[in-house]
């Protein structure tokens, strides 16, 4: 599996030094299309607000999820699910983050739906310490929009990433307020944060 590693070793030496990666091709082609039967099955209204009082608002967030049993994933996505514990493994002896667990929905955005700029970390849920984002449509195009547009702290943009078939994001969920701008075509997604605390 060195193809495997090279990315592994790649992400740690970008959140390293600027604290996000985004790695194309980490799926491929053939795997993305075994991958879309999941997006057939039932997914809920994304919510926004605190435990106990979230809410569908969808000038807010448009999207809708499918809760994963990251202890026993469905076949099409286990090869994922093995990497994200690798590179659990390899952020705590790198990064010292501490992380001890991960979530993970599926995610699809219908056309013109969109996520509104926000910060994954929520201050009552503090152990939230890495997001993932794995892009799971085919045959993206630049075009077609749907663009993950990260920001610093401080209001400046920093990188506007096209959302290509079977890339890969990863940033410091605490670092980076972050949109998902509107698509024409349905944008599909696995998502996922991992935490300094255990969850499952
Ligand atoms: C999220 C999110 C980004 C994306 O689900 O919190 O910001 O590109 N997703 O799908
Ligand atoms: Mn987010």
């Amino acid at each position: 599996m060195p193809k495997v590693i090279g990315m592994l070793d790649k992400i740690i030496q970008d959140l390293t030094e600027k604290q996000w990666s985004f790695q194309p091709g980490a799926i491929s082609p053939a795997e993305l299309r075994l991958m879309a039967p999941l997006f057939e099955g039932d997914f809920q209204p994304a919510r926004v607000g605190k435990k106990g009082e979230r809410q569908r608002v969808e000038e807010i967030r448009g999207d809708w999820i499918s809760w994963i049993d990251v202890l026993d994933p469905p076949a099409e996505i286990q090869a994922q699910i093995k990497l994200l514990n690798e590179l659990k493994t390899q952020v705590n002896q790198n990064l010292f983050l501490g992380l001890k667990d991960f979530e993970c929905h599926l995610a699809k955005y219908p056309i013109g739906s969109f996520y509104k700029r926000h910060i994954d970390r929520h201050a009552k849920e503090s152990s939230r310490a890495l997001t993932y984002i794995f892009y799971l449509h085919q045959d993206w195009k630049k075009e077609d929009g749907g663009e993950l547009v990260i920001y610093q702290r401080s209001g400046e943009k920093i990188a506007t990433i096209t959302p290509e078939s079977g890339s890969l994001v990863t940033f410091i969920s605490d670092d980076f307020p972050h949109e998902v701008l509107s698509s024409r075509r349905e944008r599909r997604s696995m998502t996922g944060w991992m935490h300094t605390q255990i969850i499952n």
